[in-house]
């Protein structure tokens, strides 16, 4: 079937299909999205076609075009974290799947551990940084475990044949507290602002800082966890890697349990959110497949 317009996509979603045995059939080819890209195929298979997108927000369109702020580290960060010898070593280990860590080269995993130990150093810097923007101790958010616990994921996006249908990543928040991601050259990256996709520029050796659901909720809605997507584009591939600060992955500290900080609450700043148990909320979020901070909402008090 050609498909030429979204009224024609949204009757092909709405058609009923076996969806779940064309995922499982995709799932057990364990080629990936890769594979059926290497195949040849010209048309996005229909288990890949968004929806129209839930969360609306415009393309940026007209003269409104706020910029992502940067910031420079050179003076705070003794360890320039990506060099750019670093940075296409990093891209050649993720690409083009990631392999099973025990299979790398030494000379790989050497990297991976570098880039590893420099994002939790980095990531330290900046739970301490955040901690003084709410008028805490430097040290609070570091000592009730924030930066403890990195989970780091490639991504490999290949270049797709009908980009407008689909999505690199579809829209979401990221669940921890926050993650350092590292994007290449392509772009494709957006984030939500005022109800409007802005596009997250790559800039050489710059890492892009997203705040998660689990900083919002201790903060209290201080800081807020953004939406964020990935584009599909018809070049490619794109290579990131996320490194996500989410305490769980450490057992010990699964039943580690975070709830809005007491000093930032007062008469006039009561708690939105009650306690939660990090390795709960995950699931809560990843199982019911609730994108965004609706998975936090059923956490108000
Ligand atoms: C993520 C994510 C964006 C990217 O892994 O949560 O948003 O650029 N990745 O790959
Ligand atoms: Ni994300």
């Amino acid at each position: 079937m050609v498909i030429t317009s979204s009224c024609e996509i949204q009757a092909e979603i709405n058609s009923k299909y076996d969806r779940e045995s064309e995922l499982k059939a995709f799932d057990d080819s364990k080629t990936g999205v890769k594979g059926l890209v290497d195949s040849g195929i010209a048309k996005v298979p229909r288990i890949f076609i968004h929806e129209k997108h839930k969360l609306g927000g415009n393309s940026g369109s007209g003269d409104y075009k706020p910029t992502i702020p940067v910031i420079d580290f050179q003076d705070v960060e003794k360890d320039p974290i990506v060099r750019s010898n670093w940075r296409d070593s990093l891209y050649s280990v993720m690409a083009p799947r990631p392999p099973n860590l025990e299979e790398l080269p030494a000379v790989c995993r050497d990297i991976m551990l570098e880039y590893t130990n420099s994002v939790m150093s980095l990531g330290t810097d900046l739970f301490e940084l955040i901690s003084e923007a709410l008028g805490l101790n430097p040290n609070h958010l570091k000592d009730i475990g924030c930066a403890e616990g990195l989970y780091v994921m490639g991504h490999y996006y290949p270049a797709c044949p009908e980009p407008e249908l689909t999505m690199g990543t579809g829209i979401h928040t990221d669940s921890g507290f926050l993650t350092v991601l590292l994007q290449d050259h392509t772009g494709g990256l957006q984030v939500l602002h005022d109800d409007q996709w802005i596009d997250v520029t790559p800039i050489p050796g710059a890492l892009i800082i997203n705040l998660g659901d689990l900083l919002q909720l201790i903060t209290n809605n201080k800081f807020i966890s953004v939406y964020h997507r990935v584009l599909a584009k018809n070049v490619g591939p794109r290579i990131s890697i996320a490194s996500f600060f989410r305490t769980c992955i450490e057992p010990e500290n699964s039943s580690r349990m975070y709830g809005p900080v007491k000093e930032l609450l007062s008469k006039e700043n009561p708690p939105i959110f009650r306690e939660v148990n990090v390795v709960d909320y995950f699931h809560f979020k990843h199982k019911k497949g609730i994108e965004g901070t609706q998975a936090l909402a059923h956490f108000k008090l």
